[in-house]
């Protein structure tokens, strides 16, 4: 016979894991179809979906398959898509980012019409519209904003906020409900939110992209919105994954600059961060769980190593546990299904 202590008789943690009925009554987080964001990648032409090689389930859609996969979305109990274009044609400035026809605008639109109730949240950024594949004007000799005493590559701040405003009106034109600026420039959300005003849409928000890391998980994003850099990459504007204090005065200055919602990327390899300004801050906060978190867990699937519904929902719940109240991620759809 074993001697019982106190802290032995006062309270056995197995006692409140032996049934799935027990387990349900003092489980503290919930994952509901209600918490997640759908990302879309929307594509010139007619009639397609164009798969994505690293991202099994994942497509291009061009715009007239939108209505009905809007109506899948909102069946599914999902509040909201985000939305990622690829156009036509690039240039310097990423022209059809702020086109009123631009590819985007026309996705708005066309979900609008089919579901007005559905959340279009609009990812706002150069990087798929620029033919140089950077997030906004680069410094070079003979493109519009050339600045000789600044680095050549440089990504030009300020220039491209006025794009980055000028495109987020034309895209709450278009019917946007909420404005996500992911380009991790300086004073971005301060830009859209005084030119949304201005244009008078003080009533659409700004999800920011607070938090977002020079990450290798973006890796299959960069196939599927066909917006890999074509030089160097996007240390001199994404974050340092080594460092978290940062992240603190990075999602200050959006606070102070009028963001609604903050956002960490990635999620999972981040889930400190993620902890830190849920705790720092009390706006909602947001995390997206990237195409590489994503791509990892379809292979391993894939190869019979991993169970892809069991860690897909592992690695949802963790990320809401840590202090996501809203998570973007591909298996939205999935999930969803899996929750009801
Ligand atoms: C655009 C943007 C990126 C992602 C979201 N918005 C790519 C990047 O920064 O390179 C990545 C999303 C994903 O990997 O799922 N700037």
């Amino acid at each position: 016979m074993m001697n019982q202590t106190v802290a032995d008789l006062a309270h056995r943690p197995r006692r409140l894991r032996l049934t799935e009925g027990v387990r349900r009554m003092v489980r503290e987080t919930m994952l509901s179809p209600a918490d997640f964001v759908y990302p879309l990648f929307v594509r010139h032409g007619r009639d397609l979906r164009v798969p994505v090689r690293s991202m099994p389930g994942v497509a291009q859609l061009t715009v007239d398959h939108l209505a009905v996969e809007a109506r899948e979305v909102a069946r599914l109990g999902i509040p909201a898509v985000i939305l990622f274009g690829i156009p036509e044609h690039k240039d310097a400035v990423g022209s059809d980012n702020y086109a009123p026809d631009g590819i985007v605008p026309q996705a708005i639109r066309a979900i609008k019409d089919a579901v007005p109730e559905l959340l279009v949240i609009s990812d706002m950024c150069f990087c798929e519209y620029t033919d140089h594949g950077h997030c906004g004007l680069i410094n070079q000799p003979g493109q519009p904003h050339y600045t000789p005493t600044l680095p050549e590559g440089y990504l030009l701040n300020d220039p491209t906020l006025e794009l980055l405003a000028r495109a987020s009106v034309v895209h709450a034109q278009a019917g946007a409900d909420l404005i996500a600026p992911s380009g991790m420039l300086d004073g971005m959300v301060g830009a859209i939110r005084r030119a949304l005003d201005a244009a008078g849409y003080a009533h659409v928000a700004i999800m920011s992209y607070a938090v977002k890391y020079a990450s290798g998980f973006y890796g299959p994003f960069r196939e599927a919105a066909e917006s890999p850099p074509r030089f160097g990459d996007r240390s001199q504007y994404q974050m340092d994954p080594a460092n978290r204090t940062e992240a603190l005065r990075e999602a200050a200055l959006d606070v102070a600059e009028g963001a609604d919602i903050l956002m960490v990327k990635p999620a999972l390899p981040y889930l400190d961060v993620l902890s830190a300004v849920r705790q720092a801050f009390t706006l909602p906060v947001a995390a997206y769980q990237v195409s590489g978190e994503y791509a990892m867990l379809q292979a391993a699937a894939a190869n019979g190593w991993l169970d892809l519904r069991r860690c897909a929902l592992e690695s949802l719940v963790a990320i809401k546990r840590a202090g996501a109240n809203i998570i973007l991620t591909y298996f939205a759809k999935d999930a969803a299904r899996w929750l009801t």
